[in-house]
């Protein structure tokens, strides 16, 4: 097994010779989020992924966040430490059944969550994440019905803070926030009375009814940090874990296992390893690589949230 500090060299050292941005979402490994030149949520990480120079994007996250960073840099190499690293919520919205459900009610405007494939993507009037999914479909004239996709948790949760009732919602799931048990966090509050609760929007409706915070990733950490309470039970991946120790040293924050599992970590993030992210800046591969017509396609709908103010 190669220690943990020569491949940490190694990869500082490829990072100069690729001219490589390493971006990392906060579900990543902690080794990997130390070495990243930016860390943060989908939304971010997207908008970041614009604003760097340089002719390689390594993506440490899920496949669906690097091809959105392709779509926005389609001149620069993108690649993933592990082409493996999937999304549920991807999987539960194969493109054919959206081409179908346009067939048969073109009047719909839809609305897709940034866990979507490329080619969703496509399909779709725009975009948007658990940050800003309220402001989007806010954004669109009230008397337009609305396709919510694919996420079935996050759609419930924009229809009550909205009070859109012209909104179908697909039944998609997140297999890590789908996941947690009321039981275990109900019991955790009675071992933690005075810890507060934050929750991502991907959990299901009756955690987020126990919950004092409900926000993305990024805004889960920015809340835990800035609130007086000494500790928090916080209900999404493990790994947002690191930045707010980083953030709030002082700070207790719990995080429960998953039903039927001892951890919250999402499997398919943490298929990603410093060793993958070395070979892949080596190899420039895994590499995301997109038909043009798709990029093109893709890009509308993320270039209209990203104008919601
Ligand atoms: P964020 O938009 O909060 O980064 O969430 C992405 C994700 O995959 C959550 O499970
Ligand atoms: Fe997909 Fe859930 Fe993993 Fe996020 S945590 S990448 S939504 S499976």
């Amino acid at each position: 097994m190669v220690a943990i500090d020569s491949l940490v060299e190694e990869i500082a050292d490829l990072r100069v010779s690729r001219k490589a941005v390493i971006l990392a979402h906060h579900y990543q490994d902690a080794e990997i989020q130390d070495l990243a030149d930016a860390v943060g949520d989908s939304l971010e990480l997207a908008r970041k992924a614009q604003s760097f120079s340089g002719d390689v994007i390594a993506f440490c996250g899920v496949w669906f966040m690097a091809e959105t960073a392709k779509v926005l840099n389609p001149e620069r190499i993108v690649v993933v430490p592990d082409r493996d690293a999937g999304c549920s919520l991807v999987d539960s919205c194969p493109v054919e059944q959206i081409r179908a459900f346009k067939r048969h009610y073109p009047e719909y405007t839809i609305v897709s969550y940034i866990n979507t494939s490329v080619e969703v993507k496509a399909e779709s009037d725009i975009l948007c994440t658990s940050r800003n999914a309220v402001k989007i479909v806010n954004s669109i004239p009230a008397d337009r019905p609305v396709l919510f996709l694919p996420d079935i948790n996050l759609g419930n949760y924009v229809r009550e803070q909205t009070g859109r009732q012209n909104m179908k919602i697909w039944q998609g799931a997140c297999i890590v926030h789908a996941t947690f048990a009321a039981r275990k966090l109900a019991a955790a509050r009675v071992e933690h009375p005075s810890a507060l609760v934050a929750a991502h929007p991907e959990c299901t409706g009756d955690i987020l009814a126990m919950a004092d915070f409900i926000g993305s990733t990024s805004a889960i950490i920015d809340w835990c940090a800035h609130q007086d309470a000494p500790e928090f039970i916080v209900m999404t991946e493990s790994g947002v874990g690191h930045s707010l120790q980083k953030l709030a040293p002082g700070k207790k924050f719990y995080f429960l296992p998953n039903e039927n599992c001892n951890c919250s970590e999402c499997p398919y993030m943490r298929r990603n390893t410093l060793a993958k992210l070395r070979d892949a800046l080596k190899n420039l591969a895994p590499r995301v690589e997109l038909p043009e017509d798709i990029i093109d396609r893709a890009r509308l709908p993320i270039e209209r949230m990203l104008a919601v103010k």
